[in-house]
């Protein structure tokens, strides 16, 4: 099969279209033939040598895919449309499922809108929902708001009937937070977004806060957060070290926790996907959550794609189309 790969780890130009063995599906398995993929900032982190796959994961690059079912198991057919979080292998013309990761591809949305759903909805339900245990009636406040996963859990916040605050950088991206859903938008680069938050919230704070930051964000992060709050910690684009302190956590009794999908154990990954169909699917179809793409490629230009994401240009995802 055709796959992008790379010899040696580095920038985005040590990518190539090339050949790679064809992927065997184990007993629990569909060999899916990959009809469109998405970008993910782990295949960056990836590609450059910073972030070795998991241990039985494909060495190729790539986190999501949607496609058709060519060798079957479980419930599923040959020719079903489906979609799935994978460990690896998305950027190939075949790969690899674990049968209960297939989620069925709903009839109005093609292969590369698909391809933009596993990774960020998986990824945003998972830190608002199963861990951040968000409620109806509570306040989130979403960074990254225009970022792929933080696209998908502004409307998913907003479609559970929560209050939805959203933080990114440009007024395109801000606008585009408030369509998704978001109550109120707020230019990091320009304001105080604790100061913006406390302020809309008459001083309570936000219940939840979904982080992609880091470092940089803790003790804004901390103020900006009601007692009882909840800190997610989904991603470190600012950097993860740093002198914090740990003060609010006592005093405004705060939980903070963190994970990765692709390394949450995949009896858990099941659950979640299954929990996800049961909340989302039919949304879906109905338009009422849509996935936000920003460009799509032809995969042998996956190296424009990660020179995008890598200059934070892109409002959505970045998808690859398989001919
Ligand atoms: N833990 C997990 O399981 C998991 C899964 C998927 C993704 N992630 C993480 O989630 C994050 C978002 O991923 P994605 O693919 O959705 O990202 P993305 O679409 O590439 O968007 C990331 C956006 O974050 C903003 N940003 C970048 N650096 C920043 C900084 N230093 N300070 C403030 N804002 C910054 C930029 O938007 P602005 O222009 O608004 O600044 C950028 O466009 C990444 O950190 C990724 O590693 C984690």
């Amino acid at each position: 099969m055709r796959a992008i790969l790379f010899d040696a780890p580095g920038g985005p130009e040590v990518l190539y279209y090339g050949n790679a063995p064809d992927p065997v599906a184990g007993p629990d398995e569909l060999l899916v033939r990959v009809r469109a993929t998405a970008a993910n900032r782990a295949d960056l982190l990836q590609r450059r040598g910073a972030y070795a796959p998991p241990s039985g994961a494909s060495p190729i690059l790539g986190l999501e895919l949607a496609g058709e079912v060519v060798a079957p198991a479980g419930p599923w057919r040959a020719g079903d449309r489906v979609m799935a979080v994978v460990t690896g292998g998305g950027y190939a013309e075949l790969a690899a499922v674990p049968v209960g990761m297939a989620m069925p591809i709903p009839e109005n949305l093609s292969f590369e809108q698909a391809a933009a759903i596993p990774e960020a909805f998986l990824t945003a339900y998972l830190n608002l929902f199963t861990l951040g245990r968000l409620q109806t009636g509570e306040t989130v406040l979403i960074h990254a708001g225009a970022s792929g996963v933080g696209s998908a859990a502004i409307q998913l916040a907003h479609a559970a009937g929560a209050r939805v605050f959203a933080t990114a950088g440009s007024a395109e991206k801000l606008a585009l937070c408030r369509e998704l859903g978001a109550d109120a938008a707020i230019n990091y680069r320009e304001e105080s977004f604790a100061e913006r938050v406390l302020e809309i919230t008459g001083g309570q704070g936000a219940n939840l806060v979904l982080d992609f930051v880091g470092a940089p964000y803790w003790q804004q992060n901390m103020a900006a957060l009601a007692l009882d709050g909840r800190l997610q910690l989904i991603g470190f684009l600012g950097g993860s070290a740093g002198q914090l302190d740990l003060g609010p956590i006592m005093a405004k009794r705060l939980t903070v926790t963190g994970a990765t999908l692709r390394r949450t154990p995949l009896a858990r990954k099941t659950a979640l996907t299954a929990e996800f169909i049961a909340f989302a699917l039919d949304r879906l179809a109905r338009g009422e959550l849509r996935p936000v793409i920003d460009t799509i490629y032809p995969l042998d230009a996956a190296a424009e794609a990660h020179r995008a994401m890598e200059a934070n240009r892109n409002a959505g995802k970045l998808v690859f189309r398989i001919d």
